[in-house]
């Protein structure tokens, strides 16, 4: 028999490798990219300036962010035979489906980046800068809406904003939602990020890895928590309805959505600031609605079960008042960690070992084999 070895079910604690990107301290409730904590580069910083952190491991001065947001800008065009193709999709599609299939097929446009070993950052800045323009196009057809005109002046924000809803953001949804992409784009070794260095870890490249992310974020148990806190609020209705409806669900042990964390045992710093922006938008828009009803939520669930929110609390809200629907929280989510993604692919090829771990087998040894014509 092989030998017996502990298994770490969900490679829960496994520590699988070294990297300079993020930094999650589940006790005290911190997250770092780079050394910044991200309580400063949320109230100081923009999602451009992160994504260059990511990238190349500082933040850029002023020609450099510059730069970036020029390329940015002049990135946002998808090929036509990619925009034909998305256009042929079923309007009635998962978004996170049509996000996959639509990064897969741009690879075919960019032979250079997809030769193995040829990734680069201009990969990575191209993916980041044309996430918006997939998502917009998509929802913009299912409307009914004629095509999409890449904006080449706004910020990432602003364009992801304006892809969607069809219309110019004010400064403060354009802030709001840059927090919310500054807040995601990384997260450690989380599923969808440890996909795309599994695949680059191949020597694969960089629109692979990015397509096994996509994928790998489309699941509920990582992406679309979200949603569900959403729903839940719906469900919940009013203020005096949280208890009842809290309690029900814990007595089926059902779990709370935007509630828990496996890294964090206090509250999620995300939550912390989001929470905040939730209330800005809502006293903005004259709708506290969501914002008093999750307060209510925070306070049930904490007395009932003792969990803390996590990023998901919050950053629905956020989204639901800005006009976003539902099914496109992942793919905003999508548009903002794909910096983190890329960020992990780039630095993989940089310490390059295939990531290969080992099953425990617990099948069958030693079967008679049996010729198919006497096996019954
Ligand atoms: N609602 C109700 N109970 C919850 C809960 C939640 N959101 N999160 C954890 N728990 C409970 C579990 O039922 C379990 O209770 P028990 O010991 O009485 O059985 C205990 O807390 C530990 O749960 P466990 O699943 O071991 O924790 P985990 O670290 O593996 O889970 C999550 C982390 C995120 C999967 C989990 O908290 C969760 O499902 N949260 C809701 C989904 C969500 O918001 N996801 C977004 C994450 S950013």
């Amino acid at each position: 028999m092989p030998e017996s070895s502990a298994v770490q079910r969900g490679l829960q604690d496994v520590v699988a490798l070294e990297s300079r990107i993020c930094f999650i301290d589940g006790k005290l409730g911190r997250l770092i990219y780079q050394g910044y904590d991200i309580r400063d580069l949320a109230a100081r910083s923009t999602f451009e300036e992160v994504a260059y952190l990511l990238w190349y491991g500082r933040l850029p001065n002023a020609e450099q962010l510059a730069d970036l947001k020029s390329r940015f800008g002049q990135l946002r065009v998808l090929p036509e035979p990619l925009v034909e193709l998305i256009d042929q999709l079923p309007v009635e599609a998962n978004p996170m489906d049509i996000l996959r299939t639509a990064v897969s097929a741009l690879a075919l446009f960019e032979p250079e980046e997809t030769k193995p070993g040829a990734s680069s950052i201009g990969g990575a800045q191209r993916l980041t800068a044309v996430l918006p323009t997939i998502l917009g196009h998509f929802h913009r057809r299912r409307r009914g809406l004629p095509a999409l005109k890449p904006h080449p002046e706004l910020s990432q924000a602003a364009y992801l904003l304006y892809a969607i809803l069809d219309s110019t953001p004010t400064e403060l949804e354009a802030k709001a939602v840059d927090v919310a992409l500054i807040l995601h784009a990384d997260h450690e070794l989380n599923a969808s990020t440890f996909a795309a260095r599994v695949t680059a870890s191949t020597l694969s490249d960089l629109y692979s890895s990015v397509t096994s992310a996509v994928g790998t974020l489309k699941g509920p148990l990582h992406g679309g928590a979200n949603e569900r806190v959403m729903e839940l609020l719906d469900e919940i209705g009013t203020p005096h309805r949280v208890e009842e409806v809290v309690k029900a669900k814990l007595l089926r042990h059902e779990r709370i959505m935007g509630f828990g964390h496996r890294v964090y045992k206090v509250e999620d710093p995300r939550a912390t600031i989001l929470r905040d922006w939730s209330r800005r938008l809502g006293e903005a828009k004259g709708d506290l609605h969501y914002f008093e009803l999750l307060g209510q939520l925070e306070e049930v669930v904490h007395r009932e079960k003792g969990l803390y929110p996590n990023v998901d609390l919050y950053s629905g809200s956020i989204y639901g008042l800005l006009g976003i629907p539902n099914d496109l929280f992942t793919p905003v989510f999508a548009a903002s960690r794909v910096a983190g993604w890329t960020a992990h692919v780039l630095e993989e090829y940089q310490d390059l070992r295939l990531i290969r771990p080992t099953a425990k087998y617990v099948g069958a040894l030693d079967l008679p084999y049996v010729p198919v014509g006497q096996r019954v």
